[in-house]
């Protein structure tokens, strides 16, 4: 079959696999080749048991593999092909150096980009798909264009905003798909084609194009408000616990204003992922370099605020359960960052266990999904932590659970049967409100939810 435009995507992730997985399953007119560096991750993809976990993706990635859709580490020839090119590689916080712990290390970027420079003999469009500093995509343009071989690339800036969990439906039915460009007559037509890709499914409204540095800074700028909104209400929760209100009515209260509206409040333990605390730092570097020490002072306090919530939990824990945990068995119900994913990326589930590993208690560690993830994590604690993918077996002989992810399956479990298991007095710490903490209590359990007031019987 002869196929209209060839796109590579480097990096075979989180975003570049399912956002790979969707445009060839929407568009049978282009071939999709996802590349990584990582042979066990290309070997994942081509197998029955993808390398991540994602509601909906083993039905897409069925459909278009072998047709449209390739997965293979040979980069080279990759790139040589395609007339786009997605960048999707990984760009952690700088652990080292200048700004190290906040600014974004770009090694992986950089020497993509030079990668493909080797291996292009004409000129392409690159596509910045992972989140990058404002000011990265015109760098790379830089490196890109001094080839002095006279070929010209765009680089255009087409910032991801899928949630992990519910990929697949943020990439089937965006509420919009931002792509910015330089504003040349080249950079317009480069992302007029990568507009006119995405047109294929997602309504022409809802594709939104800009300049390349508004799209960079759209993506950090979304990112902050989001987290911002989880340490508002996190930050309410504190109160509510000492004023006897309720952050679930609060929260319902004030999301019916529509300014405000009823998404992303649901207090709890913290936020996690990769992408809110790197992105909030990254723009606190950003601030910083340009010397708006007040502009980043506001942002930092975002993540700030995260960290004592995530403290401020086992704080809770370690008071009620009368000022010890040492030696005491305590069962941590999800290691995911959140529901229906495998990945544990700054999960507070780990800041969690490693402060109560901290407190000699003896942690048993229970998640549908990330329990793979969960041992690599924790490989440095040795016998100070146990993985069982049996709640019930986690909890036997414990003298708490803590319910650090929103897994829908902890809201039916039979905790008749698990209280009966326990240790008494048994206490549940509910880091996610998902619990009927009535029911709990009444079937004995001292309830601690979060924001509201704890139910005691002790
Ligand atoms: C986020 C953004 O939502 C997405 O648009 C961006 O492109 C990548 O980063 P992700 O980190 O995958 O996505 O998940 P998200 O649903 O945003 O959740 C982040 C964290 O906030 C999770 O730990 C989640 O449990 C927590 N959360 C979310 C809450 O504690 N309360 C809420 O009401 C919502
Ligand atoms: P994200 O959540 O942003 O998708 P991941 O860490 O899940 O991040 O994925 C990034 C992928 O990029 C990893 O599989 C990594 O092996 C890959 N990668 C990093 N550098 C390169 C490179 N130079 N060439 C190809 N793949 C790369």
């Amino acid at each position: 079959m002869s196929f209209s435009t060839r796109i590579l995507c480097i990096g075979a992730g989180h975003v570049g696999g399912p956002t790979m997985a969707v445009i060839a399953d929407r568009c049978p007119h282009v071939r999709v080749t996802v590349t990584d560096i990582n042979k066990q991750r290309i070997d994942a993809w081509n197998s029955n048991d993808l390398p991540i976990y994602e509601p909906g993706l083993d039905e897409v990635v069925k459909r278009a593999r072998g047709r449209n859709l390739f997965f293979s580490t040979d980069v080279a020839a990759g790139i040589r092909e395609a007339d786009i090119v997605f960048v999707s590689v990984n760009t952690p916080t700088k652990a080292f150096g200048e700004g190290a712990g906040r600014a974004a290390d770009l090694q992986y970027w950089e020497k993509t980009a030079r990668e493909i420079l080797a291996h292009s003999d004409r000129g392409k469009i690159v596509v910045e798909k992972s989140t990058l500093p404002v000011r990265t995509a015109a760098a790379m343009a830089r490196i890109l264009n001094s080839n002095g071989r006279g070929i010209r690339f765009q680089v255009l800036s087409n910032p991801e905003f899928l949630a992990e969990g519910t990929a697949m439906r943020d990439l089937e039915q965006p509420d919009r798909v931002l792509i910015g460009s330089e504003e040349t007559p080249e950079g317009i037509a480069a992302r007029r084609a990568v507009a006119d890709l995405y047109a294929t499914w997602v309504p022409r409204e809802r594709v939104i194009e800009s300049n390349v540095w508004s799209a960079e800074l759209s993506k950090l700028t979304a990112n902050a408000f989001l987290a911002q909104r989880l340490s508002s209400i996190n930050a309410m929760s504190a109160l509510c616990e000492r004023t006897e209100a309720d952050i679930d009515e609060v929260a319902y209260a004030i999301g019916t204003d529509s300014r405000i509206g009823p998404k992303f409040l649901k207090a709890s333990v913290g936020f996690g992922g990769s992408c809110f605390k790197k992105d909030i730092l990254n723009l606190v570097y950003i601030a910083q370099s340009y010397g708006l020490r007040e502009v980043a002072e506001y942002w930092e306090a975002v993540v700030r605020m995260n960290e004592w919530q995530q403290a401020r939990f086992v704080r809770t824990m370690l008071a009620n359960m009368f000022n010890t945990v040492a030696g005491k068995r305590i069962a941590v119900l999800g290691f995911a960052f959140k529901a229906d994913t495998g990945d544990t990326r700054e999960s507070p589930a780990m800041t969690v266990t490693r402060a109560l590993i901290a407190e000699r208690a003896r942690v048993v560690i229970t998640d549908p999904k990330a329990l793979a993830n969960a041992r690599v994590d924790l490989q440095d604690v040795g016998d100070a932590v146990e993985f069982d993918a049996d709640p019930y077996r986690a909890a036997q002989g414990a003298h708490a659970i803590a319910v650090t992810t929103e897994w829908a399956v902890y809201k039916t479990l039979d905790y008749k049967r698990i209280y009966d298991a326990m240790e008494k007095p048994a206490f549940v710490f509910d880091g996610r409100n998902i619990l009927d903490h009535r029911a709990l209590f009444e079937i004995g359990f001292n309830v601690f939810p979060i924001g509201k007031t704890p139910l005691k019987h002790v």
